[in-house]
């Protein structure tokens, strides 16, 4: 039954987000201008995220805020091991069904009432029993989750009401020089994080908030924008520019 205070458990952004994950290019956008640099963004997270040539051979990630998989899917290829949460019950119902049978009906949205019924698939070559899915909260996660290689948290924390819990457990979720890789549009909304949360002071100065959360436990080791794309109709899109930053586990502190 769908959830109407959380708008990640309607049927419309469950099918929204398995298209922005795994739908192809010309599927999402079928123009030859603008926004095709803002396409795939969930493989970007990994393959541009982390330096995986630094991963060890039996690597465990975590993906925070999984929403229905992509990213845990694409560190799959590098990792033996990958954990995806997310709050959703829908969108990790649809994860699970994409590990169980590698594919998922989509009604991606056209106009008004029309869609088009596309297979949304995982790619074959993934080993898709390295990962499995579960329903939980980034900000109270289980005790018995373990220490990580790397973890990722795409577009996760402007959704949180309290980011600063998620932020101070991670130092404990990572093992010592593992990678943290943290995207976010800083879109603060009250809807989901009271503005006494939002992080840099009110949100005057949101990465300098993060910063803040994060160090000394980390080290910045890089910095960039990330643009991305999400169709909402086949003529209006959502184009967003995310903060993305690397960070590395620093031993001891
Ligand atoms: C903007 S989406 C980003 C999803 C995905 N990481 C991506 O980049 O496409 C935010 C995601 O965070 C999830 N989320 C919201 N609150 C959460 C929480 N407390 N714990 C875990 N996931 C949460 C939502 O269900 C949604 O899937």
């Amino acid at each position: 039954m769908e959830n109407p205070i959380n708008p990640y458990e309607s049927d419309e952004l469950l099918q929204q987000y398995l298209v922005f994950h795994y739908a192809n290019g010309p599927e999402q956008f079928p123009y030859p201008f603008g926004g095709a640099d803002a396409l795939d963004f969930p493989k970007r997270c990994v393959v541009d995220g982390l330096a995986l040539e630094q991963l060890p051979a039996d690597a465990r990630a975590l993906d925070l805020g999984c929403a229905v998989g992509r990213s845990s899917f694409e560190l799959a290829r590098y990792c033996r091991e990958v954990v995806g949460i997310d709050y959703s019950q829908a969108f990790i119902d649809g994860a699970r069904r994409l590990a169980a049978d590698g594919r998922h009906p989509a009604a991606r949205l056209d106009e008004g009432s029309a869609t088009t019924e596309l297979a949304v698939s995982v790619a074959k070559e993934i080993d898709r029993s390295r990962v499995t899915f579960e329903q939980g909260d980034a900000q109270d996660l289980r005790g018995d989750i373990g220490q990580f290689d790397c973890i990722i948290a795409c577009n996760l924390i402007c959704r949180l009401p309290e980011p600063m819990r998620l932020l101070c457990r991670l130092p404990e979720l990572l093992k010592p020089g593992g990678q943290l890789f943290i995207t976010t549009p800083f879109s603060w909304l009250e809807a989901y994080t009271p503005t006494e949360n939002w992080l840099g002071d009110g949100a005057q100065d949101s990465f300098a908030g993060l910063r803040t959360a994060l160090e000394p436990s980390f080290l910045l080791d890089a910095r960039w924008d990330m643009p991305f794309l999400i169709r909402e109709h086949a003529r209006k899109f959502q184009y967003s520019i995310a903060q993305a930053s690397r960070w590395v586990r620093v031993p001891g502190a």
